[in-house]
């Protein structure tokens, strides 16, 4: 299914974050030789870095924590014409560029040079960002959003210019940002939400120390437990912003559902970070067949159809949704390990019973059987049983 998005016609409404495996154009390559729609850059800087010390990265099957600090091989890397061409091949996909400069003068001199660069669709300016060490997190100060947003503005870029926001977690700071945001409409083609949940803590029960080593074992969080943090602020930023900014949905993305789920909720397209991450490039491939699944089902031809429509609770809805998880693969409580289950909890006791009687029926032969032998030691056992 086709998207407008930023003036470009998309052909799809999946491509990647600015994440790992987003670093060099060999990387980038695989994600726009997959079904993502767009490639995009990592983050990049001035110059080239190597980001925080080693280990730096941790994953577990509901969630993981990084705190990279922005490696990357340098803005003039990303925009240069080989390595545009490296990336994009014959894929003919737009390819976007991310930066997060030290500061706002060199967020400037990057987008500028961007500009400048022949085969850049649009700009992703990271406001986001966790794990610098020694600089918060940008658009958490509304003093700093609106002085970034103001000086992009003064810019008049020729290319469509999103922001990466971090998740915000009270309606009134929903609020502020958004007024800020709206403000500069007419510079801000797209949010994109959300970057990791900055500075999360997780202690390895084996040493009893947290389990990456920068910024003392503060990390951003990501992955699937993050997704209702992600769909809360694709929904909140949907009734705030106005209807001219796109939302870019990302955070916990792994399935044609979470894609679903994300557009129900306002997404125009959405990113896919941890799950590339930690399956690779051909997750867009699924993710992306997984979803035209559900919209055939569901008889959607168009996005537009299903796009904001998230339904109202209703006791009818609850109904179906009690009904429906019934028939889901269990999930075990203990450390989220998932294990498939066909069985729902009657028919598990209805199956162990009809074992138990099985395996007495079974010993009831086997005692007549020995019955019959004439073996002493087992007429003795078989009149002690009877005794
Ligand atoms: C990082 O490189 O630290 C992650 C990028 C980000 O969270 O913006």
């Amino acid at each position: 299914m086709q998207v407008q998005f930023c003036g470009l016609t998309l052909n799809g409404c999946v491509y990647n974050a600015s994440g790992p495996r987003t670093g060099s154009s060999d990387a980038l390559a695989k994600v726009g030789s997959s079904k993502s729609c767009a490639i995009l850059t990592k983050s990049a800087t001035l110059l080239p870095q190597n980001g925080n010390p080693l280990p730096r990265t941790y994953t577990s099957p509901n969630f993981s924590i990084n705190s990279e600090g922005l490696p990357n091989k340098s803005i003039d890397y990303y925009i240069d014409s080989e390595t545009i061409k490296e990336s994009v091949l014959d894929s003919g996909k737009p390819y976007f560029v991310s930066i997060s400069g030290k500061s706002l003068d060199d967020n400037v001199e990057m987008m500028k040079r961007i500009c400048k660069a022949p085969g850049v669709a649009g700009i992703e300016l990271n406001l986001a960002c966790p794990n610098v060490i020694g600089h918060p997190i940008i658009a958490y100060d509304m003093v700093q959003l609106r002085s970034a947003l103001k000086t992009v503005a003064s810019l008049s870029l020729p290319l469509p210019i999103g922001i990466k926001l971090p998740p915000y977690f009270d309606f009134i700071h929903y609020q502020k940002a958004a007024e800020i945001i709206n403000e500069y409409k007419s510079t801000i083609s797209y949010i994109v939400t959300m970057n990791t949940v900055g500075n999360t803590l997780m202690i390895s029960p084996h040493s009893g120390s947290p389990v990456i080593s920068p910024k003392g074992g503060y990390g951003g969080l990501s992955g699937p437990a993050v997704k209702p943090i992600a769909l809360a602020q694709v929904r909140k930023f949907s009734e705030l912003l106005d209807p001219s900014i796109d939302i870019v949905g990302v955070g916990g993305v792994q399935s044609g559902q979470d894609v679903y789920d994300m557009i129900l909720c306002g997404a125009k397209v959405v990113q896919v970070g941890t799950c590339h991450w930690i399956e690779g490039p051909k997750c867009f491939d699924r993710i992306v067949e997984e979803f035209e699944e559900i919209c055939r089902k569901n008889g959607v031809k168009e996005l537009e159809e299903i796009r904001g429509k998230l339904k109202e609770w209703s006791k009818k809805g609850a109904a179906l949704d009690r009904q429906g998880r019934k028939s889901e693969p269990k999930t075990s409580a203990k450390g989220g390990a998932k294990f498939q289950s066909t069985l729902d909890d009657s028919s598990f006791l209805l199956l162990s019973v009809a074992v138990v009687v099985m395996i007495q029926v079974l010993l009831v032969l086997l005692a007549q059987a020995l019955g019959h032998l004439d073996v002493p030691a087992v007429a003795q056992f078989m009149d002690n049983l009877k005794a």
